[in-house]
């Protein structure tokens, strides 16, 4: 039996409807031990928790769902997009609930772990040199040029979707807080979490402070992070939304990691971890306030970096 044809006969956006509530929605964990400082709470989105797995369930499944309904995408279209991690799983997961293609571009030292993981969703996956996205997205910019009645060109450096997206992300926390956070911190990758959470905090009240997280150094480890003073900077991006940066090493993250399984309970990501960290710097610094981030994704498509952190931390 033919399952993708009778799911697009069907028609996208009903299964796009079936499919939304498994997107979003996700739990907020407070955090306990690791701060202990009275009038000051800590809060992180647990966002492995839903469809695709990682925090960009949220953008895929919104640039999907927009383009459907634009009818920039419909099922004689692959989708196309430049990604080496969580993006691309997330992707992976809708196009086949959907029925639809999907091409991807990911550094050819993107982990063994997650080119299995789009093995298995059956991906069209065409590698690039080294280990920079940039690379992967002049060739999918060029593919699209040569071709663009074939493919849907996600762009999620550059689509509105993207961060359009995380005003549920801030409407989740609003309601989480009851309304009292004052204080949200995020990576900047493509931008997308920190822009649009952030702009839907600011409009809900403008004294809210937005932190943005960048790491320490340009040869950093973190999984989905951009150091912008040598990375190129996503057209998304507006510099003049945060209130403040601040940087965070891949080492403390690393021990936060082990801290965090140890203390509160989840195997976190680095990047969660790093997230956490400048939560808690900023947590440090005030005496009122309740602060959130983003726990983008659980350690599960990490295994080499918790092996390195149990040898580590855990001898
Ligand atoms: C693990 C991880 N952390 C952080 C980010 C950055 O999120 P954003 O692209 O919304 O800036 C990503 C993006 O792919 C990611 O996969």
């Amino acid at each position: 039996m033919n399952y993708s044809a009778t799911l697009l006969e069907s028609g996208l956006l009903k299964r796009i409807e079936t499919i939304k509530h498994l997107v979003g929605n996700t739990p907020i964990f407070p955090i306990k031990s690791l701060i202990n400082k009275k009038g000051v709470q800590v809060y992180a989105k647990m966002e492995w928790r839903q469809f695709g797995g990682s925090v960009k369930s949220r953008p895929a499944f919104n640039i999907i769902k927009q383009a459907i309904i634009r009818g920039d995408l419909t099922k004689e279209k692959t989708i196309l997009d430049a990604s080496s991690g969580n993006t691309g799983i997330a992707y992976a997961h809708i196009a086949a609930a959907l029925g639809l293609k999907l091409k991807l571009c990911i550094p050819e030292q993107a982990t063994e772990e997650r080119k299995r993981i789009l093995k298995m969703f059956d991906v069209d996956l065409i590698y690039s040199e080294g280990n920079r996205t940039g690379v992967s997205q002049q060739i999918v910019k060029e593919l699209y040029r040569k071709n663009p009645e074939k493919y849907f060109y996600a762009d999620q450096y550059s689509n509105d979707d993207n961060w359009y997206a995380h005003y549920l992300t801030a409407e989740e926390i609003l309601r989480q807080t009851n309304q009292q956070v004052t204080h949200f911190c995020s990576s900047l990758g493509t931008t997308g979490t920190f822009m649009g959470t952030g702009r839907r905090l600011k409009e809900f009240d403008p004294n809210v402070q937005l932190i943005s997280l960048q790491p320490d150094s340009p040869d950093h480890k973190l999984e989905g992070w951009k150091h912008l003073a040598t990375q190129s900077i996503p057209s998304i991006y507006d510099d003049k939304l945060a209130d403040g940066t601040e940087f965070v090493s891949c080492d403390d993250a690393y021990k936060m990691i082990a801290d965090f399984a140890k203390y509160e309970g989840l195997l976190i990501s680095p990047s969660s971890a790093a997230n956490l960290v400048g939560a808690l710097k900023i947590a440090e610094r005030i005496d009122h306030g309740c602060v959130v981030t983003v726990f983008t994704d659980n350690a599960a498509k990490y295994s080499s970096v918790v092996d390195e952190i149990a040898s580590k931390h855990r001898t």
